[in-house]
């Protein structure tokens, strides 16, 4: 299952990623989380890539295609994988198209997540993440047993420094403007699926695998 998750922002990418990883034994890859790790580790690409993050802007095309095209050649991308956050511009897109080619290989499917500006600041203002697994929470819609506590390793779970409403409006803006021009593209090369992610998250998870399985 070679597959793309669209969606703005806060969408549910990152769950239902985390969701389909375990239920298809294929990897996540989350540009975001990559640049975390390395912003985290303070390497070189870290540092550059801090600045964009910072500002809710996006980190520049080669830098990510770069990391996306070196990614998917590890052992583990064999059988599929989910890519959470990339593509992000056409320049982004026709980069995959090109990498992916050169490999034999082919997209099965694109799915994107569609859900209301307000509901998507609600999401990200109210986000926790565990800073050992990485496992996400909502305080309202999918909070832990104790809080500010892993249920899944019992880490302690924080905020993430781009999801205060300033930063977050931003990325909606920059999602608006240069990623949605991608829900066309892949309509266009008849691999686009829309999902209502207005829905709670079991309800979005059950849509994508009977999408996937009918695939
Ligand atoms: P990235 O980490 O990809 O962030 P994002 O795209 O802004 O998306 P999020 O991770 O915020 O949202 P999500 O859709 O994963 O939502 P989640 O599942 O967590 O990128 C961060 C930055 O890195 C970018 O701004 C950019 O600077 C840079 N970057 C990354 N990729 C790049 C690229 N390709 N090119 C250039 N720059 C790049 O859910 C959110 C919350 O909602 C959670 O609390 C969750 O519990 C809750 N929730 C989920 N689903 C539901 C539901 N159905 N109902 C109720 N609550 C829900
Ligand atoms: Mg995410
Ligand atoms: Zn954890």
């Amino acid at each position: 299952m070679k597959l793309i998750l669209l969606g703005p922002p806060g969408a549910g990418k990152g769950t239902q990623a985390k969701m389909l990883t375990d239920y298809f034994s294929i990897p996540q890859i989350s540009t975001g989380e990559i640049l975390r790790t390395a912003v985290k580790e303070g390497t070189e690409l870290g540092v550059k890539a801090k600045v964009y993050m910072d500002s809710g802007g996006l980190v520049p095309d080669e830098i990510v295609i770069g990391i996306v095209a070196e990614r998917l050649q590890e052992p583990d991308c064999q059988n599929g994988f989910i890519l959470d956050g990339f593509p992000r511009t056409v320049a982004q897109a026709d980069a995959l198209q090109t990498n992916l080619a050169e490999m034999d290989k082919t997209l099965d499917r694109v799915i994107s997540l569609d859900v209301d500006e307000e509901a998507l600041v609600e999401r990200l203002t109210g986000r926790r993440t565990c800073k050992d697994c990485g496992r996400g929470y909502h305080v309202k819609y999918d909070p832990p047993a104790a809080d500010e506590v892993c249920d899944a390793c019992g880490g302690q779970l924080f905020q993430r420094e781009d999801d205060c409403e300033q930063t977050i409006r931003k990325r909606l803006e920059v999602y608006s403007s240069q990623t949605t021009p991608l829900i066309n593209y892949y309509r266009q090369s008849g691999l686009l699926t829309e999902i209502d992610g207005m829905q709670p998250i079991a309800a979005v998870q059950a849509q994508m695998l009977s999408t996937l399985q009918a695939n």
